[in-house]
């Protein structure tokens, strides 16, 4: 039972969609990137999404190294703040290589774009992108996603390490966050 007033999540996504999407990314990401890749994370929303994702692409015989950077653009709320903000660098040299960005979600795409820019501009070979979500209605910036995994709708969500002010990113599914 749920005390009056506490939220509720309601699933968007089960534990079960999300593996068998992550499953299938991982293979799509093998079949036709570049066996010498750079994967960069985008931390903090998503470290679970990647976590799962470099191991099912090791399970579909790609072995990419793997670096991180923090990006964040939305403060404590539900609504972004429009600038981006780099807190926490990769320690890799991006010159020459193949680079995949891994992120949670396309929302606006400034964040995504900021990333991309980035690693462009310090001399990537190529840089690809991909994203679990997408809330294509949202978008302002002008970039898609190479690889996306699910899209939806203009709705805030929360876990599979999506935060509302950090919290509810342990939950293993995505969900709906309603006042219950
Ligand atoms: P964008 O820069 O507007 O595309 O926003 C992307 C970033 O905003 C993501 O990397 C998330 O960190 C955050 N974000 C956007 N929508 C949501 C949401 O529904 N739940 C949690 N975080 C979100
Ligand atoms: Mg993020």
């Amino acid at each position: 039972m749920t005390p009056a007033g506490e939220p509720v999540v309601d699933v968007l996504i089960s534990e079960d969609a999300i593996a068998e999407r992550v499953t299938g990314l991982a293979k799509d990401i093998a079949r036709s990137e570049s066996e010498d890749l750079l994967i960069v994370v985008i931390l903090k929303g998503s470290f679970v999404f990647a976590a799962d994702l470099v191991r099912a692409l090791d399970r579909a015989g790609a072995r990419p190294q793997v670096d991180f950077m923090t990006l964040s653009s939305y403060g404590e709320g539900m609504r972004s703040t429009g600038t981006v903000t780099l807190s926490r660098d990769i320690s890799e040299d991006v010159t020459g290589r193949h680079v995949l960005i891994v992120d949670d979600i396309l929302e606006s795409g400034r964040t995504l774009l900021f990333a991309r820019d980035l690693l462009s501009e310090r001399g990537a070979e190529s840089v690809k992108t991909c994203l679990l979500l997408d809330k294509v209605s949202k978008r302002q910036a002008p970039i898609e996603a190479d690889f996306i995994g699910f899209e939806i709708g203009d709705q805030f969500v929360v876990g599979y390490g999506l935060d509302l002010a950090h919290h509810y990113r342990g939950l293993p599914y995505i969900g709906v966050v309603r006042d219950g």
